[in-house]
């Protein structure tokens, strides 16, 4: 299967994608560790990404397509892949598009992930992120690690994500609203969006996505 997961940040993508990747027992993508993973690494990807991402902004284009469009050549996507923070705005949108058709294949949907904003904030306020991985994230109410400010999978420290702060959560939102969500009538053009709320204990949520991926094929 192939699947965009779309949503406000702090909604669940990275959560629900973990679950859903194994489940479909497909690559999770995900934009956002690609380039967190550049930037502890110090490549000149991770240097021209770092300022965009500590205020809260869009990598630029040009930076941001190339490199989704170097893992998705990865030898493990021909079953399928689970793509999370990319496309992030339409010209994202049209640039997956074009590279699909070049590889003769599509979309099987997208999956939109209904938050209100007051629990989004809630959740990012919360969240502590491995240093080794920033797929293993944490929450201090809601996950907890078993020692605290370890990372259960791997031992890694757990920290608070540079971009996490209040004003910088902000902008993200608005930026979400501003460029983000105009993606999802763009595929709503192409029927492929199935909407959930993403409210409610991870493995509910978790259900809910795989009945919805399965009603929408
Ligand atoms: P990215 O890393 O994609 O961040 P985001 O979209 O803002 O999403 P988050 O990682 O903040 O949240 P999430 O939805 O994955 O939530 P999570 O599962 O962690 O992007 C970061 C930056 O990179 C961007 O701002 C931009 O600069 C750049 N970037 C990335 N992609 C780009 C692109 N395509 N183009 C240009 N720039 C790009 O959950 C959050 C917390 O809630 C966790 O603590 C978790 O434990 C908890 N939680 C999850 N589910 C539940 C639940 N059901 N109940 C209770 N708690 C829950
Ligand atoms: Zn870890």
């Amino acid at each position: 299967m192939r699947i965009v997961l779309v949503g406000p940040p702090g909604a669940g993508k990275g959560t629900q994608a973990a679950f859903l990747a194994k489940n479909l027992s497909i690559p999770h993508i995900s934009t956002g560790d690609l380039f967190r993973a550049n930037i502890s690494q110090g490549t000149a990807l991770g240097k021209q990404a770092k300022s965009y991402m500590d205020a809260g902004n869009l990598v630029p284009d040009e930076v941001t397509i190339g490199m989704a469009k170097d893992r998705l050549d990865g030898p493990d996507t021909e079953g399928g892949f689970l793509l999370d923070g990319f496309p992030r705005n339409v010209h994202q949108a049209e640039a997956l598009d074009a590279y699909l058709v070049e590889r003769g294949i599509a979309l099987d949907g997208v999956l939109d992930l209904e938050v209100p904003e007051d629990e989004v904030v809630k959740r990012i306020a919360g969240r502590r992120t491995c240093r080794n991985d920033s797929a293993h994230t944490f929450h201090i109410t809601y996950k907890q690690p078993k020692v605290e400010g370890v990372c259960d999978e791997c031992g890694g420290e757990l920290y608070q994500r540079d971009d996490d702060s209040e004003a910088t959560v902000r902008n993200r939102l608005s930026v979400y609203h501003r460029e983000t969500e105009p993606i999802i009538d763009y595929y709503k053009q192409q029927d492929l969006v199935a909407t959930i709320s993403a409210l409610g204990p991870v493995a509910e949520v978790t259900q809910r996505a795989m009945d919805a991926l399965k009603s929408n094929k």
